[in-house]
């Protein structure tokens, strides 16, 4: 079933075709550059900018699917969790197609989306070939801005929480830290190249909820506030200190996950582990996980591409089709903004 899907829930403007869990186009517009001023989403200016950017995204997708409309066989489209008015621009969007084209709607949770990216296959197989068996319940962990959850996936469909942040999530956290060191938002990214280039024994930060992993929560406010006192302490900034703070502030929010990810793992096994989110893109987080994975003799599955790590709509579509041959549709006149839908309540 070739599914047209749609994202606005943050500030990418994304627009996918998928076949099942083959992903035919995934085209984004990024509005990074917009809200980089204000440090974080302006929603307003978000939902503007979906409004001029989302048929652009849409012809783009279809054209680079080499399909026409009248193709689309479904339309899929993020309900939540997200910014209401950036939701509703897509969810606006992807009801005047259905009704336009005669076909069904189905909504989907942004986080079962990054959950379940791993499992998207490139069209071609030379990109990626590899099978992407994988045994339920499989546990999958979805690091991004907005989002820090551990997952156990009973079956594609059901989710159950066992881990989630109580203050921050990591990419937040890391955007956070980035600020403080002068760089540009996200800053995720620009941190992890400059933790490269710096020394792990030059400074101390704690590590959040050490020794408290069993109560299975992500906690970045303290780690920050620590980062935040101690780069007032080294001001003026030299690059030397920058690439040595970085290094020092990404160690200890990847052992954080690390720390709660071994504890899941040991708790609640599995044989397989899913690993997405605009954070999965991170190749120090990726060597580390694989690692703790290895050892436990659990495969690890990462999105064949770092196009599906952060938000796009492909991995909707591919959430989507699996809903589609289990026939839970949406109807049109009922679908909502669900700005806080947690990834347990999808049913
Ligand atoms: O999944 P995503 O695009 O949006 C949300 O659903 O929130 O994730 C965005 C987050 C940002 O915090 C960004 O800094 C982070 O992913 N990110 C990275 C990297 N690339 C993106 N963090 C660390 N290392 C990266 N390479
Ligand atoms: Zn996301």
């Amino acid at each position: 079933m070739k599914i047209l899907a749609v994202d606005t829930s943050c500030d990418e403007t994304a627009a996918a075709v998928t076949d099942g869990t083959t992903v035919l186009s995934n085209v984004m517009w990024s509005q990074a550059s917009l809200h980089a001023e204000f440090g974080g989403v302006v929603p307003s200016v978000a939902q503007r900018a979906h409004e001029e950017r989302i048929d652009w995204m849409i012809e783009r997708a279809l054209r680079q699917a080499g399909c026409r409309m009248a193709d689309i066989e479904a339309v899929a489209v993020t309900a939540g969790p997200g910014l209401a008015i950036a939701l509703g621009v897509g969810i606006k969007k992807a009801k005047e197609l259905v009704s336009k084209l005669k076909v069904p709607l189905i909504s989907v949770n942004h986080v079962e989306g990054h959950a379940l990216s791993p499992l998207a296959r490139a069209r071609t197989e030379s990109q990626d070939a590899r099978p992407k068996r994988i045994e339920f319940p499989a546990t999958a962990l979805v690091a991004s801005g907005k989002h820090c959850d551990i997952i156990r996936i009973e079956k594609i469909g059901t989710y159950k929480l066992l881990a989630h942040t109580i203050d921050d999530a990591l990419g937040e956290a890391l955007d956070k830290a980035a600020r403080m060191l002068g760089m540009g938002y996200p800053g995720g990214a620009i941190l992890e190249k400059m933790a490269k280039k710096g020394n792990l024994e030059t400074y101390d930060l704690p590590t959040p909820m050490l020794g408290r992993e069993e109560r299975l929560e992500f906690s970045y406010s303290g780690l920050k506030t620590a980062m935040w006192r101690l780069v007032q302490k080294e001001l003026p900034l030299t690059p030397e200190k920058i690439y040595n703070l970085a290094a020092v502030f990404q160690n200890k929010a990847f052992l954080h996950v690390e720390r709660l990810l071994i504890r899941v793992l040991d708790e609640y096994p599995t044989q397989d582990f899913l690993f997405g989110g605009g954070v999965s893109a991170n190749s120090e987080l990726r060597k580390r996980v694989r690692k703790i994975c290895r050892q436990r003799n659990v495969g690890m599955h990462l999105p064949y591409s770092k196009r599906l790590c952060g938000d796009n709509a492909a991995m909707i579509g591919v959430a989507a089709g699996f809903k589609a041959a289990r026939r839970e549709f949406t109807d049109p006149d009922k679908i909502d903004r669900l700005p806080r839908w947690k990834v347990d309540e999808v049913k």
